[in-house]
């Protein structure tokens, strides 16, 4: 991938993922952009400017009132033209208060404030910090003014605790960037718009070597989401344990239980159209065993506890304008079972498939599905690839959109 003759700022904020830094300047080096680094004063703390500095080949800025320095005054307004996108990561929770609310106390946060460019910002923090209203309310705010997130990862964090909140590793974030740059420029009946996938199974643990799962291999959502990205849709694909590469231009968050998918999907819920094609686990051990549970003689009861219809409650406070669309798996009753759920859900559209019919089993490239509408419509199409089968979906979906912004007579 290149990026020859980009010019990119980066902006390192002080939190321990500022490490990452050094990895990203040079490989955005490397692919050919020039880059400026722009630190916080903490961020120093964590890697130092003398590291990145050489790396980057240009002096790092970090006050906004440089101590020796004369007749710079303009600077942070100079860079704001000069770049072509600029980058936050790693991003903390006090940098994106700050910019939030528009303070411009940093050359980081001035240069930001006067930023023609898109801006790219990728939270690391702990999971709390992460999750806690405040920062979810400034990132909606960000994203209000047209910046793009990057969602943190999930997995192992500095604190030892688990959860949401890990900087993408280096190679994810350029990729993103050129994807971004790319978009700028990108058009298709979907430009602008945000598409939420979600694809695959989920797993329930019942204790930590075994689990509850089902036959779902995500290829019918991977292609939903390959053919939004496609159609030049901000493409966000939530999946479960799948062994299928992601498509290009195309934003990944792995997760594993019903749970999981549902806080992933619930950072995400203000999507333009939300397409749930996973196969989620509707119910989930009630207590999963700490330990590997030992046979005995005996019968073993497992109880099990509902997971939250994550669909449902999506339905429950949609936005206006949000398009939302169902699958609903039946091997019997199906027409009538699919009904039910479009309403019961508050979907626009419910994609009826049967893996028993032929060419529709789990795991095939193709698919035969039925469009169930909100207005009583239904539509059944012949066996056709998973990709086409995503084109009609959101080719209708298009269409939906468009009559409703067009006023009636
Ligand atoms: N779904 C969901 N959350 C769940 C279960 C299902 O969001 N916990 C979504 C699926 O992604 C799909 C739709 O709801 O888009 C219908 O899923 P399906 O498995 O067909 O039906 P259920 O609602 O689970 O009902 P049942 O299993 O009784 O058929």
């Amino acid at each position: 991938m290149s990026l020859g003759g980009k010019h990119i700022i980066l902006g390192v904020t002080g939190g321990i993922a500022a490490y990452k830094s050094a990895e990203l300047v040079r490989l955005l080096k490397k692919s050919g952009a020039e880059v400026q680094v722009l630190m916080t004063s903490d961020a120093a703390r964590f890697i130092t400017p003398l590291t990145l500095g050489t790396l980057s080949e240009r002096e790092i800025l970090s006050e906004i009132f440089p101590e020796n320095e004369s007749g710079s005054w303009t600077k942070h307004v100079n860079l704001g033209l000069w770049a072509d996108l600029f980058v936050i990561a790693p991003a903390t929770a006090q940098t994106i208060a700050k910019l939030a609310h528009g303070m411009s106390d940093s050359m980081l946060t001035a240069t930001a404030l006067a930023a023609r460019c898109p801006l790219l910002v990728c939270p690391a923090m702990d999971h709390d910090m992460f999750i806690h209203p405040a920062t979810q309310r400034n990132l909606e705010i960000l994203e209000s003014y047209g910046y793009r997130i990057m969602a943190p990862e999930h997995g192992e964090l500095a604190s030892g605790l688990i959860g949401h909140g890990r900087l993408p590793d280096p190679a994810s974030i350029v990729s993103r960037i050129s994807r971004e740059l790319a978009g700028v420029e990108k058009n298709g009946p979907l430009a602008g718009r945000t598409v939420l996938v979600t694809a695959g199974p989920t797993r329930e643990p019942i204790d930590p070597v075994r689990f509850i799962s089902n036959h779902s291999s995500g290829r019918m959502g991977f292609a939903v989401a390959e053919v939004a990205a496609d159609r030049g849709a901000k493409t966000i694909l939530v999946t479960g344990p799948t062994r299928l590469e992601t498509p290009k231009g195309i934003e990944r968050i792995d997760v594993t239980t019903a749970g999981e998918m549902f806080a992933a999907v619930d950072q995400h819920r203000n999507a333009d159209i939300v397409v749930m094609t996973a196969a989620v686990a509707d119910y989930t051990p009630a207590e999963p065993a700490d330990h590997k549970l030992k046979k005995s003689e005996e019968q073993v009861h497992l109880r099990l506890k509902r997971t939250t219809d994550i669909l449902q409650e999506l339905g429950k406070s949609r936005r206006s304008g949000q398009v939302l669309v169902g699958f609903a798996l039946e091997t019997r009753d199906g027409l009538a079972n699919a009904r039910v759920k479009l309403k019961s859900k508050n979907l626009d559209l419910i994609v009826l498939n049967n893996p028993l019919d032929e060419g529709a089993a789990f795991g095939h490239e193709t698919n035969r599905v039925t469009l169930l509408y909100r207005n009583g419509t239904e539509e059944a199409l012949g066996k056709m690839s998973k990709l086409d089968v995503g084109r009609v979906i959101l080719q209708r979906v298009e269409t939906m959109m468009v009559a409703e912004a067009t006023p009636s007579e």
